[in-house]
């Protein structure tokens, strides 16, 4: 959800005024998703690198996050969507992860939408969590490393439970993955837009979907 401190900043308005804006989009991007096809969405809200913003952006947006999950739990609930988070949660503070916690268990029968939040969220920080949860198993006789293939690691990621995602989108106009589902995303594709996060919503992300779905993947072997 880039974009958000340039659309404060074009406005003459500081970062967290940029971020609420991104944060009412959401609700818009959540709600679209059933009516396109569209059964999990992951949406990036924090990296394990945004830590080094300001104190006072930090401190706003974990703020903003309690709030979030505060007013939206109802609607999203109501909604259908079964929120999951992925992400270390060690550096959040324990208000945040109890309204994570019972976000998740509220929304935990959902069908209508999976919306999954990344939260403290790093790829590489992701694989390597995961690696050591492997390593313990080895040392521990759980795991023979002679068994150890493409299908071992997942099973100890975040996602674990969720599919590779299909299709990438960055808003904002960067052309870069910056940490976001390194080892899920090999064969995604790929849409980096110009628009940034608060502008974004539903006709976008309809148009969006709709070229992914003529889009030829061929994961590495030859068109049949
Ligand atoms: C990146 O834009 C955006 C963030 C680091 C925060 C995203 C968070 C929200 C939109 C709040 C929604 C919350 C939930 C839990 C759904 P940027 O600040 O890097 O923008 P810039 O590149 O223009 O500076």
């Amino acid at each position: 959800m880039d974009g958000n401190g340039r659309w404060a900043t074009q406005r003459g308005r500081p970062r967290l005024f940029g971020h609420h804006a991104g944060a009412r989009r959401v609700r818009e991007v959540v709600q679209t998703c059933p009516d396109i096809g569209v059964e999990y969405l992951t949406i990036f809200a924090f990296s394990t690198e945004n830590w080094k913003r300001t104190q006072v952006e930090v401190a706003g947006l974990m703020s903003l996050f309690r709030r979030y999950i505060t007013k939206e739990a109802r609607t999203l609930h109501d909604f259908g969507a079964r929120v999951r988070f992925i992400g270390d949660r060690v550096r959040l503070d324990k208000k945040l992860i109890d309204l994570m916690d019972e976000l998740e268990v509220l929304t935990a029968k959902n069908t209508t939408v999976n919306l999954t939040i990344a939260l403290n969220y790093g790829g590489r920080d992701e694989v390597a969590r995961a690696t050591k949860r492997l390593a313990q198993d080895v040392a521990e006789g759980r795991l023979d490393p002679a068994n150890v293939d493409e299908e071992t690691l997942p099973k100890y990621l975040d996602t674990y439970v969720l599919p590779d995602p299909d299709l990438v989108i960055r808003t904002s106009g960067e052309a870069r993955i910056s940490n976001f589902l390194l080892w899920q995303s090999a064969y995604a594709e790929y849409e980096f837009i110009d628009t940034l996060w608060p502008d974004f919503g539903r006709e976008e992300f309809t148009a969006l979907c709709a070229n992914y779905g003529v889009r030829d993947r061929r994961f590495g072997g030859v068109k049949k």
